[in-house]
């Protein structure tokens, strides 16, 4: 049954859009260029929404610059999902008072899922009086709204809004030329008991098919040629839709569209792993042999503690399906060391999980409290020391098996992506393999953009090393 879905109408966004000429107007009255600094934090879901609010600004008329104290408005867009990362936001935040006294009527903005969070959104304006602007990642879509009022009526203005929908027609600013977002769907409905992306992020959104293949069509048209698609659990892509399209076929639709370009996604949840999807990934000869499939856990006491609805059987099983699809799939994932009572033995369970899957990467975290959630509740005897003893001995374990996996790729030919310059002299470009592997290369910086062979001749955990050939 598909469920009721919120659009935002096309006219509320050229609503928004006629409210970005009316700044640029009164910006750009001083004949002077003003400057705005968005700051991104977290996971490419926020990169991509950034691009949304410098597509608003970039029609507002503003430049762009990464110094707060050139900026006439600064945007920092937040993550919540650990405490490490907030308490860099409040940290960062508090810091621009300075910026803000040197530069009188900068106005100062803090968006995305920290502030969804009410404790939050609180703290923010009773202990940060320098800022202006709070809104969540439900309101973006509104942010000239928002910004035209804080500019008009001098007071502080706070949007937390718990109204999901989706918004269509809100003008991007991509940064670079060669590798692109592509967000299909918002939300997540999963749920697990650590984490605070369901709360401050609503339930799972699809875009139409139709209009995520246009977009993607307009992204090979300008010549991008790697595109990722992103959601929070993209492989659930379509369930909310009743137009019978899910991600495999989705993948299917973007493969057609002609042109030499590379497919990504991410995330995909084990749960939503199907064996059409690794079949659809081996035919579409554009879609990358690479898939993040975060397990979290090795322990199946703990899996279930989390609520994440597979077992270590299930994702070993399906790790091997996807590998007799896919012999040369590169698989990566994520980790969360010291969950609420998480023993040694189950610790264990996950340091032999890892061993068997030889993941290429993994994403390792220790286990952060979040308010709301059902795992801050949960009993919890271990020390934060007794897990960070976990955590070197797993990323020691990662490293190895990376450096053991990347020394495989030695002397072997590889056609790779080059996307963008190193800025150092030896291995002045960087590129990426169609698994996604990091290949550094000596060559002229017209590569970029281009799909070359390289021979790989060193390695080192977390890099390959190559020579173009002719
Ligand atoms: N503590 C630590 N790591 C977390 N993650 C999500 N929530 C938490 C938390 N409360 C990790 C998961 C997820 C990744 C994006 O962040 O591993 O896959
Ligand atoms: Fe968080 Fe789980 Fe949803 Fe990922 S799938 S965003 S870890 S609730």
């Amino acid at each position: 049954m598909p469920i009721e879905r919120k659009v935002i109408e096309a006219e509320k966004i050229e609503a928004q859009r006629a409210i970005c000429a009316e700044i640029f107007e009164r910006v750009a009255a001083d004949g002077q260029r003003p400057l705005a600094m968005v700051d991104t934090y977290g996971c490419q879901q926020n990169e991509a929404d950034s691009e949304k609010l410098r597509g608003y600004l970039a029609e507002m008329g503003y430049g762009f610059t990464m110094d707060e104290f050139q900026a006439d408005v600064v945007v920092i867009n937040t993550c919540a999902v650990r405490e490490h990362a907030e308490m860099r936001v409040l940290g960062n935040v508090g810091a621009l008072t300075h910026a803000k006294k040197a530069r009188p009527g900068q106005i100062v903005a803090v968006c995305g899922c920290m502030v969804q969070q009410a404790h939050m959104a609180d703290k923010i304006k009773r202990s940060y009086p320098v800022v202006d602007l709070v809104f969540g990642p439900h309101e973006l879509w509104r942010f000239p709204e928002l910004l035209r009022s804080v500019m008009e009526k001098h007071k502080r203005v706070f949007a937390i809004d718990k109204d999901e929908a989706v918004a269509e027609g809100i003008p991007l600013r991509r940064d670079g030329k060669v590798k692109a977002w592509l967000s299909i769907m918002y939300g997540c409905n999963n749920f697990c008991t650590y984490c605070i992306v369901p709360y401050v992020r609503g339930r799972e959104r699809s875009r139409r098919p139709e209009d995520v293949v246009a977009e993607a069509k307009a992204l090979v048209a300008a010549g991008y040629k790697d595109i990722t698609l992103l959601g929070q659990n993209v492989n659930s892509y379509g369930k909310d839709l009743d137009c019978g399209v899910d991600f495999a076929d989705l993948i299917r639709q973007i493969n057609d569209i002609p042109g030499d370009f590379l497919i990504r996604f991410m995330t995909s949840h084990p749960k939503d792993a199907t064996e059409k999807l690794f079949k659809t990934m081996a035919e579409c000869e554009k879609c990358a042999h690479h898939i993040h499939l975060p397990v979290q856990s090795g322990s199946d006491r703990i899996l279930k503690r989390m609520n994440r609805h597979y077992d270590r059987a299930k994702y070993l099983e399906e790790v091997a399906v996807a590998r007799r699809y896919m012999p040369d799939l590169v698989i990566t994932t994520d980790i969360i060391v010291g969950f609420p009572d998480e023993t040694e033995e189950d610790f264990a369970e996950t340091l032999s999980l890892c061993e068997a899957v030889r993941y290429d990467a993994m994403f390792t975290f220790i286990y952060s409290k979040r308010v709301g959630t059902p795992a801050a509740t949960m009993p919890d005897p271990y020390t934060r020391e007794q897990k960070q003893v976990h955590f070197d001995q797993l990323t020691e374990l990662a490293n190895r098996i990376s450096g053991e996996k990347h020394r495989e790729y030695e002397g072997k030919t590889v056609r790779v992506l080059v996307d963008g310059e190193t800025g150092k002299e030896e291995y002045n470009l960087s590129s990426r393999t169609n698994g996604g592997r990091l290949v550094h290369l000596r060559g002229d910086k017209s590569l970029i953009g281009q799909f070359i062979d390289v021979r790989i001749t060193a390695s080192n955990t977390w890099a390959l090393y190559g020579e173009v050939q002719e």
